[in-house]
């Protein structure tokens, strides 16, 4: 036959059914509050995505906007020009001045070279072909010329220390964009008169430095693309170098330049 329990035996049971529920309790308010982080934390940063994707769609309308204005503004004029010249040939070849027709004829040569090249500069800077053809050290050479062309107050110290093979055909246009984004935004905003730019694999790692000595910025005030209506630049370099598998850093303080650091591990590297 079992024994009745005692009563300090009751009262002891009771204690530790009453820890217990207040264990339990402790623990569901601290899962309540874990809870509303990771939803608070998702908010925003859904709210972030949202905010990068309709940038991302007024980006793309904006380079919309811009190569219309460059068809416009630059082929448009150099075609006009050309079908005027062509039309003062004929006429003056019909007339009585095949002689000067001759002439106009040949000033259209220069016209077309260049409105050759500059279809060739619009199209490089879509998409430059040296990328698929040449690799990305050749493209980085050629950004440079170009670079040192627009902005020639601004010196380019250029360190390359990687073989072409040792950059994955997948990172070679994330390299550009954010060379291409990075540089823009030092003739835009910095003020610099030198850049060093330094592309190098050290072990297994493959680092791009792009680094100022112009007027700097304080970085925490564009961290995020939802604290004002700029950022988008900086925002999307780092979505760029996170989607690839890299990590992305950037250094900035008033009067002291700008540097920005992207990394890759060998092993890691994604295509997007
Ligand atoms: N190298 C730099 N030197 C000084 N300020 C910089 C530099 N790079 C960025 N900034 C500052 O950070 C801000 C955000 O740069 P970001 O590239 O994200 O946007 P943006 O250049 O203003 O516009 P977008 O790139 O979308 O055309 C800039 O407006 C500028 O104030
Ligand atoms: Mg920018």
């Amino acid at each position: 036959m079992t024994r009745k329990p005692t009563y300090e035996e009751l009262e002891q049971t009771v204690r530790a059914l009453e820890k217990d529920a207040e264990k339990r309790k402790k623990a569901a308010a601290e899962a309540r509050k874990t809870s509303g982080r990771l939803e608070r934390r998702l908010k925003e940063r859904t709210k972030e995505l949202e905010l990068l994707s309709s940038k991302l769609l007024n980006a793309q309308e904006e380079e919309r906007k811009r190569i219309a204005g460059d068809l416009h503004d630059v082929i448009g004029q150099s075609l006009s020009a050309a079908k005027f010249t062509v039309e003062t040939a004929l006429e003056q070849m019909s007339g009585d001045r095949p002689t000067l027709s001759l002439n106009s004829l040949r000033a259209l040569v220069p016209m077309l070279q260049k409105a050759s090249e500059e279809v060739r500069t619009i199209v490089m800077n879509l998409r430059p072909s040296i990328l698929d053809n040449l690799g990305i050290l050749a493209t980085i050479s050629w950004f440079c010329r170009q670079y040192k062309t627009f902005y020639a107050a601004i010196v380019v110290e250029k360190k390359i220390d990687i073989s072409e093979r040792d950059v994955p055909d997948s990172l070679k246009t994330t390299i550009f964009r954010i060379l291409q984004e990075a540089m823009n935004n030092i003739a835009k905003h910095s003020m610099a008169d030198t850049v060093q730019l330094c592309l190098e694999k050290t072990d297994n790692l493959i680092t791009l430095i792009i680094q100022d000595n112009g007027c700097g910025f304080n970085v925490k005030n564009i961290r995020s693309v939802g604290s004002s209506g700029k950022g988008f630049g900086i925002t999307s370099m780092k979505e760029r170098t996170e989607l690839s598998g890299g990590t992305f850093q950037i250094t900035s303080a008033y009067g002291k330049g700008t540097k920005l650091q992207a990394s890759w591990e060998c092993g890691q590297i994604r295509s997007i």
